[in-house]
């Protein structure tokens, strides 16, 4: 499914616009796109009945109005509500009021605005707790699903080893990267392990030993959330071929392919 060379672009806009826009939401998406951007992270988990949709953290609280609509002694962990509930939630106010009443987006509102466009796609698998392969499993059957007329797939990436597992059992075809806030023993052989085309990394860890073991590999090479440009100068100087980033009014695609 992934063509001989690389076919993403180098830039990549943070939850759609890192935080000029509310994150994780098709508002952010379009303007991440209004600023150049063709390739967009997102983060997916499951509801309670299985539907793969948009959101970063484990509970409700800090991107939607779920307090204020459930109640301050309600359940707010995001995956313990079914989508026809959590599709009812303002996760724009939060962020200013110019966004009020934006929805929590599903994966595949997001994923046909993406494929419509031509626009690039990684997602982050971000399981609510215990449940790895199983958001592994079901977000690579629906990403396939989605893509299957695409001629780029999407790019799927996690910290969760379990759920890299089960995306390659469920779909070993879509690509997957390996996620790294640390270098834990035994990262490169995790990720050859996991089939994984690239590794992603907190940008501090990457310098010229990590690169070239990295690249020797075999492995293309990414970067989150680098939103300076001594930074950006640095991992390019290294060789990063991919720069995930909240600043997309600092750092402009020069081209769609960029
Ligand atoms: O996928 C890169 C980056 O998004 C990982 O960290 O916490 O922003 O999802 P986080
Ligand atoms: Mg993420």
């Amino acid at each position: 499914m992934l063509q001989a060379t690389w076919p993403y672009p180098r830039w990549i806009a943070h939850r759609g616009a890192g935080k000029l826009a509310p994150e994780n939401t098709l508002a952010a998406f379009r303007l991440g796109a209004s600023h150049g951007y063709r390739m967009f992270e997102c983060d997916v988990k499951l509801s309670s009945d299985g539907v793969p949709f948009l959101l970063h953290d484990d509970n409700l609280t800090r991107t939607t109005n779920a307090t204020d609509k459930m109640g301050p002694d309600s359940d707010v962990i995001g995956g313990h509500h079914p989508w026809g509930t959590l599709a009812q939630l303002d996760a724009g106010s939060w962020h200013s009021r110019s966004f009020a009443g934006e929805p929590l987006p599903s994966f595949e509102a997001i994923a046909r605005y993406c494929l419509r466009n031509g626009y690039f796609l990684n997602i982050e698998i971000k399981p609510t707790p215990g449940l790895a392969r199983q958001t592994g499993d079901v977000v690579a059957r629906h990403a396939a699903q989605l893509w299957q007329n695409a001629s780029v797939p999407p790019l799927l990436s996690s910290f969760e080893v379990p759920a890299l597992e089960a995306a390659r059992a469920a779909q070993p075809d879509v690509p997957r990267g390996l996620l790294l806030d640390a270098l834990w023993p035994g990262w490169l052989e995790t990720a050859q392990s996991l089939g994984c085309v690239a590794i992603i990394c907190d940008h501090v860890l990457w310098d010229q030993v990590t690169m070239t073991r990295a690249q020797n590999a075999g492995f293309k090479t990414l970067s989150y959330t680098v939103n300076d440009e001594t930074t950006a100068r640095h991992l390019l100087d290294l060789g990063i071929d991919g720069i995930i980033t909240d600043r997309v009014d600092l750092f402009t695609p020069v081209s769609p392919c960029a």
